[in-house]
Formats: structure tokens, sequence, C-alpha cells
């Protein structure tokens, strides 16, 4: 471990040297053989003479990884010397070994501030890879189009299944020439190609399939921690009735929405909560005139792992919504603007506090198989069993709704929940007893 420091203060707490940090040295001893693949970073900052890490010990806290231009084999007991660069622009630390020249960072060629964070644990969820590949592998001869491409990956596999023609869509123009390049670099050049821009702006001739025809496969996958944030139902119903044949197969063919009744109390970052969330005698309440301040995103839900705070589940699991991508085109649910809203009532299983609704989905991909009726992923690995999935997926948080406190007084109270949806979120009303 090794300190960066980032400002110097006198003894009466006058700045004597910032940003001291653009370009510098480290020294490390090497405390183990093997190679050096990325540097872990953290801040400590020190207020009224406390130091507050934000180290990996601090279970609230996330740290940040930056990684080599490439590995760095290390004996133990030698020293280690790198070249670090921060970049105020991006707030990203670069380090390569001293011996590498400044301008060999191939990394700062490959970070680019369009690119939304989480694309990196996404593409690294095996979990979620694979359960896409086994829905994917089966569509040799079709036509796939492949909506929200990403780096491309399952265009990819779209094409290595043996699909006629695949074409995938990508909205981010960064995001969409990374495809193009990660295509070409697996030989997949000639086989998929790129459009860039949203789907929903796309018309059939747009896509350029063989002699103008439609695609026989809706694939994607834009779904964020609360299922709905990223416009699968909208994208989806678009897909289906302006650019693909009548009957195409969608992927993925159907989710469901699983909730929980818990008591959350207050606690560090990651989880902002409401002032109006706490109980009544509570001192977070005298903060309450900051709950108007805060992005209407924060008053609807937020993005948690569960398995990484602290709450009492004060129910079990419960299915809130089911939603079928596929259904036939006169169903109702296949509409770009499909909204619904019920009254769930669920048994409590512990007497508390009764502050917030935490929620996640099961997804189906591919129902023109053979299906065991199990789901193929949960999004809460913990739940897997209990919501009837074969599999799970870690790339995606469990989403966290506060409501106003509700006192549950023991085990078989009746709580009534108010769950609706709209296209693009879920959202839960005040619990009733
Ligand atoms: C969750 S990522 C999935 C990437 C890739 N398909 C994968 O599974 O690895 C979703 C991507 O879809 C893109 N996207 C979302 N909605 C879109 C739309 N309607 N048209 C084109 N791109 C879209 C986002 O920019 C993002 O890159």
């Amino acid at each position: 471990m090794t300190n960066i420091s980032l400002e110097e203060m006198n003894a009466v707490g006058e700045l004597l040297r910032s940003s001291a940090f653009d370009a510098f040295e480290l020294e490390m001893e090497v405390t183990s053989d093997g190679e050096i693949t990325a540097i872990a970073l953290w801040t400590d900052c020190t207020m009224f003479d406390k130091v507050h890490s934000g180290g990996a010990d601090q279970p609230s806290r996330r740290q940040m990884l930056s990684f080599l231009p490439k590995p760095l084999s290390v004996v133990e007991g030698s020293t280690v010397r790198l070249k670090g660069r921060y970049d105020a622009s991006t707030g990203h630390f670069t380090f390569a070994s001293s011996e590498c020249s400044p301008n060999n960072s191939q990394t700062n060629s490959v970070v680019s501030m369009s690119v939304e964070r989480w694309h990196f644990p996404m593409i690294n969820d095996e979990r979620r890879n694979s359960a896409y590949n086994r829905a994917i592998k089966v569509l040799r001869g079709q036509r796939v189009v492949d909506i929200g491409g990403g780096s491309g990956l399952l265009a990819m596999m779209a094409a290595r299944a043996g699909a006629e023609q695949v074409v995938t869509v990508e909205r981010v123009g960064d995001m969409a020439e990374c495809a193009s390049r990660v295509l070409e670099a697996n030989g997949f050049g000639g086989k998929v190609s790129v459009v860039h821009g949203s789907s929903l702006n796309l018309k059939v001739p747009d896509l350029g399939f063989k002699e103008g025809l439609q695609p026989t496969v809706v694939l994607s996958e834009v779904l964020d921690d609360g299922l709905l944030g990223e416009g699968v139902i909208p994208t989806v119903a678009h897909a289906r009735r302006e650019l693909a044949t009548l009957n195409a197969l969608v992927i993925p063919a159907a989710a469901k929405v699983w909730a929980m009744v818990v008591n959350m109390p207050p606690q560090p970052e990651p989880i902002i909560m409401p002032s109006s969330s706490s109980p009544k005698d509570s001192p977070a309440r005298r903060w309450a005139a900051y709950d108007t301040l805060r992005p209407p995103e924060v008053k609807k839900y937020t993005s948690v792992r569960l398995d990484r705070v602290k709450f009492m589940p004060l129910t079990e699991p419960f299915p809130v919504f089911g939603f079928d991508f596929d259904a036939p085109l006169d169903d109702p649910s296949s509409v770009a603007d499909y909204c619904r809203e019920q009254a769930v009532q669920v048994n409590s299983i512990a007497a508390g506090c009764a502050n917030a609704v935490v929620f996640w989905f099961t997804l189906t991909l591919n129902r023109s198989g053979e299906t065991d009726g199990l789901a193929d992923i949960c999004t809460y690995p913990a739940m897997t069993e209990k919501c009837g999935a074969s599999g799970s997926s870690r790339c995606w948080n469990q989403a966290l709704q506060f409501v106003k406190p509700t006192i549950v007084g023991g085990a078989g109270t009746t709580l009534t929940v108010p769950c609706a949806h709209s296209p693009t979120r879920m959202t839960f009303g005040d619990i009733m007893t």
C-alpha cells in the first residue's frame, strides 16, 4: 500500500501544494511473486484530525481499479516502480511501468466518458453471458436484429451460432465504434453490421438486411436494475411492430419483478435515505427540508447491492408483475405505453418498521426451445431458488425504494403493498397494514 497525497497543508491549515499528482512516480515493495495487472485506489480523507478511509475494509464504499496497459511480472522482495498520471478532466488515474514511455499508455485511448461504467462488470458477468449464449445458440439461419448492441457481444454470439445475417443497433456513438472494432478484432467484421442510432428512430430499410427483408429475431438486453428503466417495453414493442416479421422470436421473452418489504436502517453511503422514511423520533427527520432538494430519481428507486447493506426482511419475496415481451401483438402488454397498477397483499414474517421495498427480476430468455419452467436469470443471486430461476447474475444490482414507515406488529400481519409500473419505471406506494 502506498500514498498519493492530493494536498499538503501546513500546521494552520494553509494549502502548501495541490494537484502534484497529475504526473507522479510510485515505488512499492512487492509482497509476493506474481503479475501486477491493476492498481486499486481509494481516498482517505482527514477531517478534524480523524481519518475517514474509503478503503476495502469499508463495506459501504467503492474503490477504483486502474488496469495497467500490460501485466507486470514481479518477484517477492523486489521494488516496483510505476509512473502514474491523473487526468482531471475525466477523474481517472492511469499507471504504467516506469520503463514504458508515457505516450504508450493504451488506457487513454479506451477511456470514454460517454460509456457508462456498468458496461465493464456486465461484459465480465460470465453467468449472464452464458445464459444469453444458451438462448442464442439455436438461431442458425435467422436474421437477427440485436438492439442495444453495446460492445457487440450478443451479436457475435448470434453470428457464431450460424445466423444468416446479424445487425446490431447502438445509440451511443463511442459504443457503436467500439462494437465495430471488437467485431473486426474477432473476425466478425464482415458478418455483423453496426447501425449507430436509437432503434426507436429506425425503419426496416435502415437496418440494411439483404433485399430489405425484416429480421426474424428481436434480441436485446436493455434492462436496468429495476427492469424497465432502460426502456425495454417501448424498445421491444417498437422493434416488433416496426422492424421485425410478424412472428419474430423475442429474446428475452419474459421477465418477472420480485419484491420484499424490509426495514432499512439509516446507514452510510451508498444508500441515500429520505428523512421521511426514518422513524418519527429519528434525528434524520431534522433533515426533512433536504429531501426537497433530492433529484427525482432518488425519490423513486435507487440501486443497491443487498449483500453489502444492513436490512431486515419483513416478508418473503413475492412476485409483483410479470412481463411477456413476446405477447401476441393484439395483447395490451405489447404496446409501448403499457402501464399497470395493483395492490399486492403479503404476509409479514417478522415485526419491525417497514420503510422500504427492495425489488429485482427474473428473466426468461428463449421460449422456443425445451423449457423446464424455470427462469434463466435471477438478478438477486441469494433469491435464485425462491424466485424459480435456474441461474443468477451479478452484474445487476437490486433496486430499493423507500416508503413512509409503517409499524408491523409481528409475523402473520397482512400488508397491502401498492405497486405500479409505467412503460419505463416500477414504483411502490406506502404500505398499509
Ligand atoms: C445493457 S447494455 C447491453 C449491451 C450488450 N447487448 C450486451 O448484452 O453486452 C445496453 C446497451 O443498449 C443501448 N441502447 C439502449 N436502448 C437502445 C435503443 N433503443 N437503441 C439503440 N441502443 C440502445 C445502450 O446505449 C447500451 O449500450
